[in-house]
């Protein structure tokens, strides 16, 4: 596994747990060390636990030696990061290194393996850089086998897959790919490389366009006077639609859907298509953001010299990731605003001191609510449901909730004297 990152440190460790034997590789030593302690850098559930197992039985290790793990591997997994350019485009760097690396370490057959989000056409370009790069030729297929999990449930789903996708021209490869996926149960799609690095973009780009249709209906629900959590409720009734992702919120975000949406509109533009309505989406999206902001504004009655307290920061419940967070964003747009924002997040407060450097930060949630004007609630942290609100009403200067998750009960609140705003309900 090239790349001890999220996605690699996941796979490598659930693979290891299948009953294979798995090296995962970082070129950050302090990062290997630690992994090597048993330390895992990101906080996902069960994660540091099948760690631990792997680790110890040693059919997990992780090492900084590039070479060693390609030589003595058959299948090279590439799971390092692509991340964004200024205008989208997924930067290849780090993919090229690697590649160029695997070509100079191979010494027998090898399944190598695009796992990361890559630009539609990456698995050929690492099979020209292979091939480019090797000294002498050896036998090697280079296959696209994006993955679908999702932070917060990664190793679960990593363990009941939706599917499996294995795009590749080479028999041979797919033949060994899914025996080393045996003990897996999901339907197997075996596709050419193109269409399979397709399937990535196109699953993500549609997730967050759904989030994106109901946060456009939420906001003329609450034009119109509708709710929105009944709208999405009987809609998801129908099998075509279903009760997934029909949540609406802040606005989607993550490390995923924005990178991926912009990538592909970015893909779309260099092959001259122009695809207003991913454009569209990723419009509407800013707008949500926006619009969460300005609402927190009007409820407090302008935000000058007003403390908001933040509750959650993460990008959705479960994990400490604060990449791209709606939470983060938001609370930027507060302190614009001129608002003096406590915050309080139950796993991303060393992530989020990072990013809000504006900010204060509280112990607790209670905390955040001591002296605020109004509490506005962005990540939707379990333990938010269940805080003593009549407590909370009582430590506030005067007791405004903005729940951008609908996560509360409005009747319960407003009979305790809350003033309170959902989204489109
Ligand atoms: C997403 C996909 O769901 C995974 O299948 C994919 O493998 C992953 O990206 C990836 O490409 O690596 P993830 O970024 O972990 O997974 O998060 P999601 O659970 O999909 O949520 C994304 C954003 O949409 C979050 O900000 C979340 O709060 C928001 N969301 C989701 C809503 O606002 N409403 C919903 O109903 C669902």
């Amino acid at each position: 596994m090239i790349g001890a990152g999220y996605v690699g440190l996941v796979t490598g460790a659930c693979l290891a747990d299948l009953g294979h034997t798995v090296l995962c590789v970082d070129r950050d030593s302090e990062k290997i060390e630690a992994l090597s302690a048993g330390r895992v850098p990101i906080y996902e559930e069960g994660l540091e636990a099948v760690v631990g197992k792997n680790l110890e039985s040693g059919d997990l290790r992780f090492t900084t030696d590039i070479q060693e793990a390609v030589s003595k591997s058959m299948f090279v997994f590439i799971t390092v990061d692509t991340p964004p350019d200024e205008i989208g485009r997924a930067d290849m760097t780090h993919v090229e290194e690697v590649a160029r690396s695997i070509a100079c370490s191979i010494n027998d057959y090898k399944v190598i393996i695009n796992k990361s989000t890559v630009p539609i056409g990456s698995t050929k370009m690492v099979d020209t850089i292979i091939e480019e790069s090797m000294e002498e030729h050896l036998e090697y297929d280079v296959v696209s086998n994006p993955e679908f999990l999702r932070e917060g449930t990664a190793v679960a789903d990593f363990l009941n897959p939706s599917r499996i996708v294995i795009g590749s021209d080479s028999q041979k490869a797919v033949r060994l790919l899914t025996e080393l996926y045996r003990g897996l149960d999901a339907p197997l799609l075996v596709t050419d490389p193109v269409s399979a690095e397709m399937i990535k973009y196109a699953s993500n780009a549609f997730l967050a366009t759904k989030v994106t249709y109901i946060n456009a209906i939420a906001n003329l629900c609450e034009a119109i006077g509708a709710d929105v959590r009944e709208v999405a409720i009987g809609m998801g009734y129908d099998e075509r639609i279903g009760f997934e992702f029909l949540k609406p919120g802040p606005g989607f975000g993550g490390s995923c859907f924005p990178k991926d949406c912009a990538a592909l509109l970015a893909i779309s533009r260099d092959h001259g298509y122009d695809f207003d309505l991913l454009d569209g989406v990723l419009k509407v999206n800013q707008e949500q953001h926006e619009r969460t902001a300005a609402r927190v504004d009007r409820m407090a009655g302008g935000l000058k010299g007003k403390k908001v307290g933040v509750l959650g920061l993460s990008f959705k419940a479960n994990t400490d990731d604060v990449r791209d967070s709606p939470a983060i964003k938001v609370a930027r747009m507060l302190l614009e605003r001129g608002a003096e924002v406590i915050a309080f997040d139950p796993r991303a407060m060393e992530n989020g001191r990072r990013e809000l450097p504006g900010a204060g930060f509280a112990e607790n949630a209670y905390e955040v609510a001591r002296g605020a004007d109004i509490l506005v609630l962005l990540t939707e942290w379990d333990e938010f449901k269940w805080l003593d609100y009549e407590r909370v009403r009582g430590l506030m200067a005067s007791p405004r909730v903005m729940d951008a998750r609908n996560c509360l009960d409005p009747v319960v609140l407003r009979k305790l004297g809350f003033t309170y705003e959902g989204i489109g309900r």
